[in-house]
């Protein structure tokens, strides 16, 4: 939920900052803007020769409503020359959707200016601790703190950073500039992430390490609490208390390509494709098959603590919460462990029964859902082992666990996720196998599984290739209002999937339901008027999967299925169908999911809308 960026160095900011800004644009796109150090002619002395004429700093700024683009075309209309900037792309929280609510916010007649991704929760209260001169110029609670910080200041940024920054109550991820250090930015973290990427002679500032990859792969990832006061050629980084704090270099492994269209007309379509690839980078060198099990060292736990383990919780927020419920259907049925999935924002408000024998995963694609963090720290605080299965390197949530795995799904940028969901129910497979084969399951099962899993990217392939075929039923519903997504045991969870990634991204109302529930109240919808998805892969309840589309039929409901190859009998029971190849039960949704992901993506495309930037979300919610 909003991203920032900030440059310092020898190159032109502006181009860096707004390149950096479109890598961001997944975290936030109602308005962005860019201030940026400009060297100009002092103007009250316009009548002096232009050589003899002194040349001062000002700070520059160009804010724009709407989508990165929109701030483009304005830029193209300016000269923004300098080589320290800042810049920011908003998802609106205090205060309309305006220029004037646009960062960079300003202070001192311009003489400072801030970014901030966050929440000051009191900033009414702070508002009125500003000297009665202040005019706020916007609605928002960051202007207030770069006035508050114009206040405090006496001559040394950074200890005016920390002076407002003591005063706040919120989170924030900060970078500030002022006039009078035309080779400085300060930058501050509490509760929102800030990286900063380290080249030669130049610094990168940004929410995630996604717009500095072009330039660097060097990076130090603040923590809450600290300040770092950076110039060209020097970073210092303290904590609230003004000590100074030594940071570690880490190395990042994804790289430009990834985080780029290579050719698709838009990010989703790209990272839905990316599928047979990423799969692979997550499970690569994570198993064994002659002992037919998996080893995620990252899970930083012995034997005997595993074998301790009598309740997992897994908690996340949106799609990753789908992928928990397959999750939980792999550990109980491989570990024999009973599984409890959460969303995050349940989970933190409703006192959990967790002890020292409970494994809690925290699974996030950003690491930074503000939900999922805090049901994290709730975790901690009870005693429970907490382990974080996560996509974002160098994330919170990656830095607040005791250990877990990455799941290399690479920078996924729709806001709509894909690659990562897929990525994720790889990890708690192996996780499940890893547990299963520690507690009951037989190497003959869990080569099975390793061999079936092996051929997953193959199978994958082969769907992705029906995207024609399911452009064509999506262009034959696309004028629906709604949908029904339904499936049975494994299955119930793709459905759900199958509809949020609908809704999302098309607007089309849209539920899912496990089939069996269907007797008991949502029978009443169907109709002729609303389409029903079925999942129905032949598994063990295949059968009763039939038996329902027989009465959704009945009631004259037209219906998609998603079947196997060779399946005659649901040509029966279906309007269309869409083929796909077979695989053992408990890997189904590494397959089921991405012809619904094709079904909505080309819904939405159909029906106009902006599949990279639904309406109203954003991909990370690093608020509550
Ligand atoms: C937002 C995004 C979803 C995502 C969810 C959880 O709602 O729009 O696509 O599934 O957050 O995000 P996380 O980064 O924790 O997986």
């Amino acid at each position: 939920m909003c991203g920032i960026v900030g440059y310092i160095g020898k190159k032109q900011a502006a181009p860096i900052l707004f390149r950096g800004l479109r890598r961001l644009e997944y975290r936030g796109y109602d308005s962005a803007g860019v201030a940026v150090m400009s060297l100009e002619h002092d103007s009250t002395r316009a009548h002096e020769h232009e050589s003899t004429r002194e040349r001062e700093h000002v700070i520059k700024r160009v804010r724009a409503v709407g989508k990165i683009d929109e701030l483009g075309k304005s830029l193209d209309k300016v000269e923004l020359f300098g080589t320290v900037g800042i810049a920011h792309t908003r998802w609106a929280t205090h205060g309309g959707v305006t220029e004037e609510n646009t960062h960079p916010h300003i202070a001192m007649d311009g003489k400072l200016a801030l970014v901030h991704n966050g929440i000051i929760e009191n900033y009414r209260e702070l508002r009125e601790r500003l000297p009665a001169e202040v005019v706020l110029t916007s609605e928002t609670d960051s202007e207030v703190l770069a006035h508050l910080i114009a206040t405090y200041y006496e001559g040394d940024l950074r200890i005016a950073v920390e002076k407002a920054l003591a005063c706040v109550r919120g989170t924030y991820g900060i970078v500030v500039m002022h006039q009078d250090h035309p080779n400085l930015l300060v930058v501050a973290r509490m509760g929102s992430p800030l990286v900063v990427g380290m080249g030669e002679g130049e610094y990168y500032i940004a929410s995630d390490a996604t717009p500095m990859l072009a330039y660097t792969k060097k990076c130090i990832f603040l923590d809450d609490g600290e300040v770092a006061e950076i110039t060209p050629d020097s970073l210092d980084t303290y904590n609230l208390k003004d000590e100074s704090v030594i940071k570690c270099v880490e190395e990042i492994d994804w790289d430009e390509a990834q985080a780029q269209k290579a050719g698709y007309e838009n990010f989703m379509l790209k990272e839905i494709h990316d599928q047979p690839l990423v799969f692979q980078d997550a499970i690569r060198g994570r198993y064994n098959l002659s002992e037919g099990t998996s080893y995620l060292g990252g899970l930083n736990m012995t034997a005997e603590e595993m074998r301790r383990i009598n309740r997992i919780v897994f908690i996340a927020c949106g799609t990753a919460s789908y992928a928990t419920m397959i999750g939980k259907y792999a550990m109980e049925r491989l570990a024999g462990i009973p599984v409890e999935v959460d969303v995050a924002s349940e989970f933190r408000y409703r006192d959990p029964i967790i002890d020292e024998n409970t494994l809690v995963f925290a699974v996030s694609q950003s690491g930074e859902t503000a939900d999922t963090l805090a049901a994290l720290r709730e975790a901690k605080r009870k005693g429970a082992f907490v382990r974080g299965i996560v996509n974002s390197v160098g994330s919170t949530i990656a830095r607040e666990t005791e250990g877990g795995s990455y799941i290399h799904a690479g920078p996924e940028l729709a806001v709509a996720s894909t690659k990562a969901y897929t990525n994720m129910v790889a990890i708690m497979l192996l996780y499940a196998l890893q547990f299963g084969r520690l507690k009951r399951i037989t190497l003959a099962t869990g080569e099975r599984l390793l061999n079936a899993l092996d051929e997953i990217p193959e199978k994958m392939k082969q769907i992705l290739s029906l995207s024609d075929q399911i452009k064509e039923i999506a262009l034959k519903y696309k004028d629906y209002h709604d949908f029904l997504f339904l499936g049975r045991g494994i299955n119930f969870p793709v459905a759900l999937e199958g509809s949020h990634k609908l809704k999302e991204i098309s607007y089309i109302h849209s539920e899912a339901y496990p089939a069996g529930e269907m007797k008991h109240g949502v029978n009443a919808l169907l109709s002729p008027t609303c389409p029903v998805f079925a999942i129905m892969t032949k598994n063990q309840l295949y059968d009763k999967m039939c038996s329902n589309i027989e009465e959704v039929k009945a009631r004259k409901s037209p219906v998609i299925a998603l079947a196997n190859i060779g399946d005659e009998r649901v040509k029966e029971l279906a309007d269309d169908v869409i083929y796909i190849p077979k695989t053992m039960e408990l890997l189904e949704p590494l397959l089921n999911t991405l012809p619904l992901q094709l079904f909505a993506y080309h819904t939405a495309v159909a029906l106009g809308r902006d599949v990279d930037r639904p309406r109203n979300l954003a991909k990370s919610v690093t608020v509550e």
